[in-house]
């Protein structure tokens, strides 16, 4: 499934995002998951390095 995450690099999206890939929400893990995020204070990129 092709997945469109607002906000994703914040505190609550980047944990989504990481349960999506990771398989914990679905068990599948198999995403293509795209983060919109206006990296406001409470953006951060290092959240979703993994
Ligand atoms: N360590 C912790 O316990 C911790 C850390 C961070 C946040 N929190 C709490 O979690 C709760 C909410 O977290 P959250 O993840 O919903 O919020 P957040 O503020 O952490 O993340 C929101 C994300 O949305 C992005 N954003 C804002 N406006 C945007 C726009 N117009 N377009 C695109 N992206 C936009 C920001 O850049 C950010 O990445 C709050 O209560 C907060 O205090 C807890």
């Amino acid at each position: 499934m092709r997945i469109l995450v607002t906000g994703g690099a914040g505190f609550i999206g980047s944990e989504y995002v990481r349960g999506l890939l990771g398989g914990q929400l679905d068990g599948s893990g198999e995403h293509t998951v795209t983060v919109y995020d206006k990296l406001t204070y409470s953006g951060n990129l290092a959240n979703l390095a993994p």
